[in-house]
Order: structure tokens, then C-alpha cells, then sequence
């Protein structure tokens, strides 16, 4: 059913809503247990972590604040520009606290490693990292990754708030963007 709203160009689906939903849940579990009695932040990378993080919040039981930054290091196509600039910093203050950044991918770890380094120099007790999606083989920054929902092969992936030339980002599910 689900398999009926891909267009020609998307190769296969990745992640279906339900196997999302079990992600989610599994790793919202992992941080209600682990960030109790923290101070917590959690920090959304603009733009593609937005459905991912709104989701996981929703399994939440410890007290939190939100809050979201936005870097930019990709342009138009599929490959890393190697370069991050802030074009949103944080809003609320850091200091001291346990800083949970939410991401929906790492790739090459560079928008990561610049992030964390980021959060720390603003005074953080800790940063910890959940992203739905992780590409190891690509990996040129090694950045520790705590949480992740699944582990994919080196290819371009859209949807649940990633996109491709800012295409996709609506759906609801992760599907492997066919390029040829
Ligand atoms: P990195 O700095 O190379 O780790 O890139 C991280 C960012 O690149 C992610 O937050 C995404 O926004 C974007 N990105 C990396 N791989 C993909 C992909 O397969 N699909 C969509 N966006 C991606
Ligand atoms: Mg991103």
C-alpha cells in the first residue's frame, strides 16, 4: 500500500512508518533511562531532523527543553561541501546542561563533529547524539555516535525530513533516491 505513493525516480522503500515508529520507541526508551535526573536540551539540526525529533519527543517521559540549530555544509546534490556554517545558532542557553543532538543522518560526521565542538565551547555538560540514520562507510569525522535507529550502505536517501534539493521532505517514510 504504502509502496503506491513512490514516485518512478525513488528506488525502494528504506524504512516503512512502522518500522519508524519501532525505532523511535526503542531509542526513546534508551533516553528516558539514561537521561534521568539530567538537565536536558535537545537539539534539532534544521532542517531534516524535524519529524524525527518531534516524534521521539513525543516518547519522552524526563523533563526537556527544545531547542534547534541549522548549518549549512550541503549544496544542491548529494555530496558534503566539506564546510559548515551556522545560519541558526541556539537560542537557549547550554550551560551545564546534558545536550541530546538529534539528527537525521550522519554521513561524513563533519556537520556533527563542528556541532559538538559547537555546543561544548558554549559551556554543555555533555553532548550525546541520536540520529535515526547512520552511513559508517562514509564516515571522514569520528564522531560518537550513542543512538542511532538504523545503519545504512553508502546511498542517498529521502523522506521523514531529508531531502534531495529540498524535495521529499513531507513523506512519511524513508525511501533510496534512485539517481541514474
Ligand atoms: P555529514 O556532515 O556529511 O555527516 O552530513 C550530514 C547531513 O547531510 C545530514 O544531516 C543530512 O542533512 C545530509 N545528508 C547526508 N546524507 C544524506 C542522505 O542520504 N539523504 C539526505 N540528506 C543527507
Ligand atoms: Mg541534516
Amino acid at each position: 500500500m504504502e509502496k503506491d505513493y513512490l514516485p518512478k525516480n525513488f528506488n525502494r522503500m528504506l524504512l516503512s512508518e512502522n518500522q519508524i515508529e519501532e525505532i523511535v520507541k526503542r531509542l526513546a526508551e534508551r533516553i528516558n533511562h539514561d537521561f534521568q535526573d539530567k538537565d536536558l536540551l535537545v537539539v534539532g539540526i534544521l532542517k531534516g531532523s524535524f519529524m524525527f525529533l518531534s516524534d521521539l519527543v513525543k516518547q519522552l517521559e524526563v523533563p526537556c527543553c527544545i531547542d534547534f540549530m541549522s548549518v549549512s555544509s550541503y549544496g544542491s546534490g548529494t555530496q558534503s561541501s566539506g564546510r559548515v556554517n551556522i545560519v541558526k545558532d541556539l537560542s537557549e542557553s547550554v550551560s551545564g546542561k546534558a545536550v541530546l543532538v538529534v539528527e537525521d543522518i550522519i554521513d561524513s560526521g563533519i556537520t556533527l563533529d563542528f556541532i559538538i565542538k559547537h555546543i561544548l565551547n558554549k559551556g554543555a555538560e555533555s553532548v550525546s547524539l541520536c540520529t535515526l540514520l547512520n552511513k559508517p562507510q562514509r564516515r571522514k569525522k569520528d564522531v560518537p555516535v550513542k543512538y542511532w535507529g538504523h545503519e545504512i550502505a553508502d546511498e542517498f536517501v529521502i523522506g521523514y525530513g531529508m531531502d534531495y534539493a529540498e524535495q521529499y521532505r513531507n513523506l512519511p517514510f524513508v525511501a533510496v533516491l534512485n539517481e541514474e
